[in-house]
Formats: C-alpha cells, structure tokens, sequence
C-alpha cells in the first residue's frame, strides 16, 4: 500500500478538523466521509470531491476506505470501531475511546480478532513537547521516586450556552458522563501514561453545580499507588480563569508544569538521603532553580493522523495505542463509582457493576433528540453528592 485512503466519520466541529488534517498529511489521501446530517455529506463531499455515506458501516463496506478515523459523539465510538474490525477496516478514534470500561474492553477484544490492523487514539496531547519531555524526566530517572502529584485542571471553562449547542452533550444518554468524559480524557491519559494506574481511588463529583447540566461539571478525586505515592485530581468547567497546574513531588525535589513552562527546584542531594543524614533539624538541602526547555508545538492531532498513517503504511509504532484508551476511561469511570457510591473503590474497577450503574443515570436522562430538546431548570445537583 503506497497511500491509506481514510474516511472521516463524524462531520462536527472535531471531524471537520481532522478532515483538514488527513488532506495536510503525506501518505493519506481523503476517499469518503459520513455524517447521519444528509445535508452536511452532500455538501462536504461535494466540496472535497469523495464519497459521502449517511451510515458508517456502509462506508466500511463500501472498499473505498483502508482506515477510518471515528469522530461521533462518545458511545458510538464503540458501535462503529467493533463494525470497522469485522470489516478490515483501520481505525483512529477520538478520545474517550469509549463511555465505560466495558464497551472499552469490547474494541479491545474486536481488535485482538484481526491484529493485522491498526487501533489507534486521538491522544494528542501526547505529542506535545512539554508532556513528552516530563514522561522522559520520569523514565530516565531524573526525578527520583514520584512521592505525590496534583492535578489541577480547571481551565476548561464552558457556559451554558456550550452545553445548550448539542442535544447529546451533557448528558448521561447523550454524553455518558460530564467534565471526565469529555474535557478530561487528555489529562487522564497523560496522568496514566506519566505515573501508571492507581490502586485505590475516592472521588467526589458534584453534579450541575455550576450548570444546567445532569453530569458532573466538578471533580476532586484522591488516587493511591502501589508504592504509596498518592495523588490528586481536581477538574472543573465552572471555575474562570482556572487553573492548569501539575506538580510532582520527588525524591530529587519538584517539578511544576504551569503556564507551558517546566519549573524544576531540584535537590542537590536526594531528600530521602538529606532526610537520614541532615545534622540540623529543618535546614532543606540545597535547592536549584532550574527553567526545564520544552518545544512549543503546533498541529498536535495532525500530527496523531500522520502517526496513524505511518502505522498502516511502514509498521511504525503508535503514540496513542487505542488499547491504552481504556485506562482514562477507567480512571473516570471508577472517579464517579467512587462519588456514586460514597465509598473508596479498589482497581482494577469492577467494569461491570459501573455499567450498571450508569444504565440506571441513562434510564432516568432528560436526553431527547435535538430539535426537542428544551432543557428545564431542575434540582439534579444533589442526586449523588454526598
Ligand atoms: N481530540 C480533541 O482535542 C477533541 C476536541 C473536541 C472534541 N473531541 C471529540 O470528538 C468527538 C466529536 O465531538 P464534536 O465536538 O466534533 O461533536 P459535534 O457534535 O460537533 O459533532 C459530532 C458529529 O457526529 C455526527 N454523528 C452523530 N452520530 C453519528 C453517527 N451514528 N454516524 C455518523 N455521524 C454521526 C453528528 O451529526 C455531528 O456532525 C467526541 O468524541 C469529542 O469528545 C475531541
């Protein structure tokens, strides 16, 4: 295969960027794009002069896509990357990979069926330069043993408005979930991929409470590891300006990721040694101010679709494996359990017993199709907040 002809599936804000991108990319060449918005392919196709389909599957049957990239409201990544499978189809879909851990697992076990093709995540953030080198300061060693970490990640701030523009935000039916599902995936992801998954988890979710919303628009959640570092995750889409602060605290000092800068006050000894061999009682050993360099990137999910291509076309590794997706959706699926159920839940979550859960939210959701939708002020804001 000399070049992968793709299919973007979702014509949305999101499908319409990754659209651009896939034409931007060496390698890829636009063939097909599906929308269930008839109006929407008719144009787009037209414009871009490809096939245009109204149903997914069909585009995957049709032979005229190696590869699709999913960009559909959240449950239907699962529906559609499962179909893709069974079809030969390639896929790269955008985060969450899933709503729950189940459905998660459900594209894992599709894909286990034909290895031979590409499952790939929209993760861009790991491209990025400055989160790239943080995991490299945490696998070369250069931070010593991770004692704590907090994220604080409210600088999503969205209005009501944001939540009124489409009928499936913000809902269980619609969305699956609120800030976690849909803001948070990236910061989850890369919470993950920078320290590994926790093995105890206590979370408290508020629901709407700074939105006519019935899915959590704020979360401090508390993580506990195997080697007794602990961690904190705290996100919101009501606070502004907000904050997008994570530090770690190590054995060679801490390191502080704000404003795009890398802020590094390293020890000159490690603190687990000045701790046993310090004569005075509250002296700090010696403390470097250290300005870590990091690139400023650009064309982040551009660069995932080039990733994904070279993939399929020369074997080369993915950055976002479409398998590692199922940890973010994990860590927020076990943050709301663990709000939901008022207690601390153990990991690996029980994914099941979450799905149940959320099928009960889903039962009761105010979702209904679009043009219907008119969304009432009612009291869900203490509906699981303890
Ligand atoms: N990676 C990122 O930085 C990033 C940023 C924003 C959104 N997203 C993700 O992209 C996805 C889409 O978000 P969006 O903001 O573009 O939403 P959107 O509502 O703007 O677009 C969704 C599109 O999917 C279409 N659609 C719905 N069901 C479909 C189906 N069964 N088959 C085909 N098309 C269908 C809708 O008609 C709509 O055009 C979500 O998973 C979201 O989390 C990712």
């Amino acid at each position: 295969m000399k070049e992968v002809r793709i299919g973007v599936i979702g014509l949305g804000g999101m499908g319409t960027n990754h659209m651009r991108s896939v034409l931007l990319t060496p390698g890829a060449k636009l063939t097909a794009v599906c929308d269930i918005r008839k109006e929407v392919v008719d144009k787009v196709a037209a414009e871009n002069k490809v096939k245009g389909f109204y149903d997914g599957e069909e585009m995957m049957k049709s032979g005229d896509v190696d590869a699709v990239i999913i960009v559909t409201p959240h449950f239907d990544h699962t529906v559609k990357a499962v179909a893709a499978f069974k079809h030969g189809v390639h896929v790269l879909t955008d985060k969450p990979i899933a709503v729950h851990k189940a459905d998660a697992q459900k594209m894992i076990d599709a894909h286990k069926k034909r290895p031979d093709l590409k499952f790939a995540a929209m993760f861009n953030m790991r491209t990025d330069s400055l989160y790239i080198k943080i995991k490299n300061l945490i696998e070369t060693g250069e931070l010593g043993e991770i004692h704590r970490v907090n994220w604080i990640i409210t600088n999503w701030f969205r209005s009501q408005s944001y939540y009124n523009s489409g009928g499936w935000r913000a809902t269980w039916r619609g969305e699956g979930g609120g800030v976690l599902l849909n803001q948070c995936p990236h910061q989850l992801d890369l919470f993950q991929w920078f320290f590994g998954m926790p093995v105890k988890i206590r979370a408290f979710c508020q629901v709407g409470r700074y939105h006519n919303i019935e899915v959590e628009d704020d979360v401090t959640a508390y993580c506990q590891y195997k080697n007794g570092s602990t961690g904190v995750f705290i996100a919101s889409t009501g606070e502004a300006p907000g904050t997008n602060r994570l530090e770690i605290t190590c054995d060679r000092g801490r390191l502080i990721v704000e404003d795009g800068k890398i802020t590094f006050n390293r020890a000159e000894i490690p603190v687990s040694k000045f701790i046993k061999t310090s004569t005075t009682g509250f002296g700090l050993p010696p403390i470097w101010h250290v300005d870590v360099p990091s690139g400023n990137d650009r064309m982040a999910h551009q660069k995932i679709i080039a990733n994904y291509v070279d993939a399929i076309l020369n074997g080369t590794p993915l950055i976002a494996p479409g398998e590692e997706g199922i940890k973010s959706v994990e860590l927020s699926n076990a943050m709301l359990y663990s709000s939901i159920k008022d207690k601390t839940v153990d990991m690996p979550l029980d994914g099941k017993a979450f799905e149940k859960i959320l099928n009960g939210l889903i039962k009761n959701s105010r979702f209904v199709k679009p043009k219907e939708q008119k969304i009432k002020n009612n009291d869900l804001s203490k509906s699981f907040v303890k």
